[in-house]
């Protein structure tokens, strides 16, 4: 048994967004995949993993007392797992913060998670939490494999060619030894530092993040069309 063995893990599963580019009726989160609302997918992926000690799923407060509550808290249920629900904010980085905030303060290691991405890939995700007992900080990432150009500020003039070589496109799980990211976050919570993911507000307070390369089944829906794709991939794995 590893000397980490003993060390408490946690997932927050982030679904108090609401689906502005979806254009749905309903939160994006809540919208049926394979019969199941989506954020339901990636919370079970949770619930299920042994070395998951206890998950936070993250709701806008309109929706905590909702049946999407009541369904989270029957699945918990059946994998005998604790459950804890926290409020979103305004921004993401506020639902992460209520998020980590609600967890169990003896929590060692946590992994965030967009439950706008139903199918995280299990091997990367175990490095991640690997990678972050030993280093701090790693994400799911995938190489960029088109050209990628930069402009001039507010044209369509180009200015350069990024070195793809250098280049990855950040996801989620992004994981991280618990004290820190909250650290991190309301660090920048009190300098009034917006960040689009955690990675960031570890890279801005001079912490150290590791990449962990994902896989093509780790997809985000953000768009109408990607629920296709996501349908598609629910049906394949279903026949494998
Ligand atoms: N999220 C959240 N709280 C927010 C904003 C986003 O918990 N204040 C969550 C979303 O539910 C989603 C994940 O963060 O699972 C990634 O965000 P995104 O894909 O941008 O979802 P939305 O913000 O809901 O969609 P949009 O940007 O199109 O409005
Ligand atoms: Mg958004």
């Amino acid at each position: 048994m590893s000397t980490f063995a003993k060390e408490k893990t946690a997932a927050v599963v982030l679904a108090a967004g609401e689906g502005r580019r979806m254009q749905a009726e309903q939160p994006k989160q809540f919208i049926l995949l394979a019969d199941r609302p989506l954020f339901l997918h990636s919370l079970e992926f949770f619930l299920k993993m042994p070395e998951i000690d206890q998950v936070c799923l993250v709701l806008h407060r309109d929706y905590l007392a909702s049946e999407w509550a009541d369904e989270a808290r029957s699945l918990a249920a059946h994998y005998g797992k604790s459950l804890v629900l926290a409020t979103g904010g305004a921004r993401r980085q506020d639902s992460t913060l209520n998020g980590l905030k609600a967890l169990g303060v003896d929590v060692a290691i946590v992994t965030v998670h967009d439950s706008a991405r139903p199918f995280p890939p299990l091997g990367p995700v175990m490095e991640s939490i690997r990678q972050a007992r030993e280093h701090g900080g790693a994400i799911l990432a995938n190489r960029v494999s088109d050209t990628v150009k930069q402009v001039e500020p507010g044209t369509d003039v180009i200015s350069g060619t990024l070195d793809r070589e250098r280049l990855y496109l950040a996801q989620t799980p992004q994981t991280f030894r618990y004290r820190d990211i909250l650290e991190a976050l309301e660090t920048l919570e009190r300098r009034g530092v917006d960040v689009t993911d955690e990675a960031m507000a570890f890279e801005l307070t001079g912490r150290e993040v590791r990449i962990v390369t994902s896989d093509s089944t780790n997809l985000k829906v953000t768009m109408p069309e990607d629920l296709e794709r996501a349908e598609a991939l629910a049906a394949q794995r279903r026949a494998t």
